[in-house]
């Protein structure tokens, strides 16, 4: 028998009965201003709150009411959110353009779990890859592992890019506080050389390991870059042996890692249903392993586990992921909000705006529907973001007075990880004090009290109504990275469930990489011609070669 919300789940989305009273609350409710909701509700700070693996919300500055909510999460009903979190976390293969099971959440499922997908446990699987990579980081962590000429190794540059570097930055940063201090870590990235060079100018490659990352193992730049990282040993070791000793891979794709000349038996895998921009917490996490040990890797696995569990088992109205989610739908497809601006009150996390680049819109930077249809709706905003107090003192003059509607997310900690409480209570004031300055601004009335003359006035006024989240976190430990990692996969997830686009795939970065081939042998070969593209391209190919020839 067919359910309503199946029959519903086939109309278009805007034709949604969810989706239609949403466009009509918007219109009651968009001149409504913070000030007016705080001073109806006086617990409102109180009420439009939740909490979930240890993370708490405050989402009370928000151009909301509770009618808002219950109609954001009756959307998230009716295009079957609740049947998509099942799909997802019981291994279909959600991922359809790519017929793939999307099990990033296997990933951070206890040892003593069991998770079957096509007959087989995952669970085991995946902890006998974090137990090699355990007994791997003990190892260099202490010493043991030693390079060709038996030096220990204190150097670990890992070569990746997209997740399989992102997430690693990233996760060093942010758990910098945790990591063993007398070893060196660097992440090469760009297939401009001078990663390369900057990364190794100092290094001695004795010393150094590299840790290529590579889903595919085929990308241009991390196979470029690795190829180099081979040629600098070699150049210093004169021994292809060396090569077993200072190289590791973390792969899916065994053939392509032993043609390169790494030995399988230094090569840590993972599986095609872990995506890229997914895929810090599995063998991509090596480094991070190496660097903040196996316990605290797998306290942040833990952290993500229990985000993962929050956002399979908490109400809609109650579950984090799902509130950001909706409220990026809420400003992005009725306020016609482009951007969303995060925000993190932690210099530890300075890459995370960064890392949520790649995985917000690499997920949702999408036009096409599961179903290859072109959507009549927008889809993923811009994030965007620097750790404060730094924007502060640059872009966030345009977010208190700009034309434009950013949506912001604060990110702060109560306890600081360094020895200064001072600076912390300055900058936690700052954060608190951004989202105040945000919401309720500073009226004319209250800038002509302060004196202002009166044509100063507009200048210094600030209208307010501009919406912020505020995440408050007790301390960045591992744990609570892991949570606040999975918290925004989940409300990517939310997000392109509502927009019913397949959020694990990445066709629109396939085609510049195919042009960029045609290209390589027209720079290479000076006398490549005539060139086949259109006029601009041509000029510039032509522009470029005369001026390396000069
Ligand atoms: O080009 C995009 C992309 O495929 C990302 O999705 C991925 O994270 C990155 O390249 C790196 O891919 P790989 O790990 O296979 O080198």
């Amino acid at each position: 028998m067919t359910t309503s919300n199946e029959t519903t789940q086939k109309l278009p989305l805007t034709k949604r009965p969810a989706w239609k009273a949403l466009e009509n609350h918007y219109q009651n409710i968009h001149e409504t201003s913070m000030r007016t909701l705080f001073a109806e509700d006086p617990h409102r700070g109180e009420r439009f709150v939740a909490d979930g693996a240890g993370v708490h919300l405050d989402y009370s500055k928000n151009r909301i009411t509770d009618e808002t909510v219950q109609m954001l999460v009756r959307l998230a009903v009716e295009c079957g959110l609740r049947e998509n979190i099942d799909a997802m976390f019981s291994g279909k293969k959600i991922n359809i353009t790519e017929n793939r099971a999307v099990l990033h959440t296997a990933l951070r499922i206890p040892r003593t779990g069991r998770l079957l997908v096509d007959g087989k446990d995952v669970v085991s699987e995946v902890h006998a890859v974090l137990d090699r990579m355990g007994t791997f980081s003990d190892k260099v962590r202490a010493g043991q592992w030693r390079g060709f000429t038996d030096k220990p190794i204190r150097n670990i540059v890992n070569i990746g890019i997209g997740g399989s570097d992102l997430g690693p930055v990233m996760a060093y940063e942010a758990l910098k506080h945790y990591s063993q201090r007398n070893l060196t870590f660097r992440f090469v990235s760009n297939v401009d050389g001078t990663d390369f060079e900057e990364a190794a100018r100092d290094l001695n490659p004795e010393e150094t390991l590299f840790i290529v990352s590579s889903k595919t193992f085929t990308t241009l730049e991390t196979m470029t870059n690795a190829r180099t990282a081979r040629s600098w040993t070699l150049n210093a070791l004169h021994d292809e042996k060396a090569i077993a000793r200072h190289f590791v891979a973390v792969s899916t794709n065994g053939a392509e890692v032993t043609k390169f000349g790494i030995d399988t038996e230094n090569m840590f895998g993972f599986w095609d249903w872990v995506g890229g921009r997914y895929s810090m917490d599995s063998a991509i996490g090596l480094s991070t392993m190496i660097a903040i040990g196996q316990d605290n890797f797998r306290a942040m696995l833990a952290g993500f586990h229990s985000m993962d569990e929050h956002f399979r088992t908490a109400p809609f109205d109650k579950n984090l992921p799902v509130l950001m989610g909706l409220l990026t739908i809420w400003y992005n497809n009725f306020f016609g909000a482009q951007t969303t601006a995060v925000l993190p009150y932690d210099q530890y996390l300075k890459r995370f705006p960064a890392y949520l680049q790649q995985l917000t819109m690499e997920s949702n930077g999408k036009y096409v529907t599961v179903d290859g249809k072109r959507v009549d709706y927008e889809t993923s905003p811009i994030f965007w973001g620097e750790p404060g107090t730094n924007g502060q003192h640059s872009f966030y003059q345009m977010i208190h007075q700009g034309t434009k509607l950013i949506p912001c997310d604060f990110i702060g900690f109560c306890k600081p990880l360094n020895r200064y409480p001072h600076h912390h209570q300055l900058l936690m004031a700052n954060m608190i004090a951004q989202a105040e300055a945000l919401a309720f601004g500073w009226t004319a009335e209250q800038v002509k009290a302060e004196g202002s003359p009166d044509w100063l006035v507009p200048h210094r006024t600030f209208e307010g109504n501009r919406p912020s989240n505020t995440i408050l976190c007790d301390e960045l430990t591992p744990h609570i990275l892991g949570a606040l990692v999975a918290l925004y996969e989940h409300s990517v997830f939310t997000q392109g469930t509502i927009w019913n686009i397949d959020s694990f795939d990445q066709w629109g970065v396939e085609l510049g990489k195919v042009l960029a081939k045609r290209i390589i042998p027209e720079l290479e070969n000076s006398a490549a011609s005539p060139l086949g593209h259109d006029s601009s391209t041509n000029a510039l190919v032509t522009h470029y070669l005369r001026v390396k020839k000069e």
